[in-house]
């Protein structure tokens, strides 16, 4: 496995940004970029082994939707050992899931794994005791969302736990700004330029579509979830538990 490069694709003027994909060179600088991106992306990564070792019974499934380069999968599969539960990782980005496939070769682990290449709205999830999808849901079109959640509810099995981390956004429009303008104060000073920072974001526009935490859970509330809740914030980024 090759080491992972610096992200610099969007240092020199783009013209016309093209949309954001998850393709190749993405793949190639995916963990830089993540972590110079997201406030808070390796607690919560961390945290998610914990409500790993917390929720995942034996004999069950345990998901990573949208599981880009198996960052979510790798931070849970120590803490699952030995419970003879399958982790089932999807993602629909071939260009991800190969570099995936090659990095958990390359990681120890007795954990059955399975890699889907699919879209996680057409993947059937069953006997399931943790569901995670961190940083994915915000890039299923907003029609498919509640569905999405409506069968991911069906195939936990009762007491299990759905993790969900997004970028949200805010009301008023005061707060949305001064939250967008401390994330983009971290991209700065993780060496992001301003270019880099407005070219990505034009880039991400109508790809990556937040919504505001109180849609999150009600929706998930509407879908039969219980105890839904942040368990963690850092400006517009939060993830969220929610029960059956
Ligand atoms: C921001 S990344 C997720 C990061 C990853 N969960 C982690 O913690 O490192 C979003 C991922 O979701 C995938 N994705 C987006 N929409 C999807 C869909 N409808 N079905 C499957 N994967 C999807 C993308 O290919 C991408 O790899």
């Amino acid at each position: 496995m090759s080491d992972p490069k610096h992200d610099n694709l969007f240092a020199n003027p783009l013209g016309d940004v093209p949309g954001f994909i998850f393709d190749q060179a993405v793949v190639d600088v995916f963990p830089d970029m993540i972590s110079r991106s997201v406030p808070g992306y390796q607690t919560i990564l961390s945290h998610c082994g914990e409500l790993a070792a917390r929720y995942v019974q034996s004999h069950t499934h345990c998901y990573d939707l949208g599981c880009s380069l198996g960052a979510s999968t790798l931070a849970m599969r120590p803490n699952i050992e030995g419970r003879d539960a399958t982790m089932i990782a999807v993602d629909n980005s071939a260009a991800m899931l190969s570099r995936c496939k090659t990095i958990l070769e390359t990681t120890s682990s007795q954990v059955e794994t399975q890699l889907i290449n699919a879209d996680i709205c057409d993947v059937y999830i069953s006997n399931a005791s943790l569901v995670v999808m961190n940083f994915t849901l915000q890039f299923v079109p907003l029609d498919k969302r509640l569905a999405l959640l409506e069968k991911i509810y069906q195939g936990l099995n009762p007491g299990s736990c759905l993790i969900i981390s997004e970028k949200l956004c805010f009301e008023p429009e005061s707060l949305n700004s001064l939250l967008n303008d401390l994330h983009h104060q971290f991209k700065r000073a993780q060496g992001y330029s301003d270019l880099e920072i407005s070219q990505k974001r034009d880039s991400i526009e109508n790809v990556l579509v937040p919504e505001s935490l109180d849609t999150h859970i009600q929706r998930l509330r509407a879908c039969g979830f219980h105890s839904a809740s942040p368990w963690f914030q850092c400006f517009n980024f939060c993830s969220l538990v929610a029960f059956k």
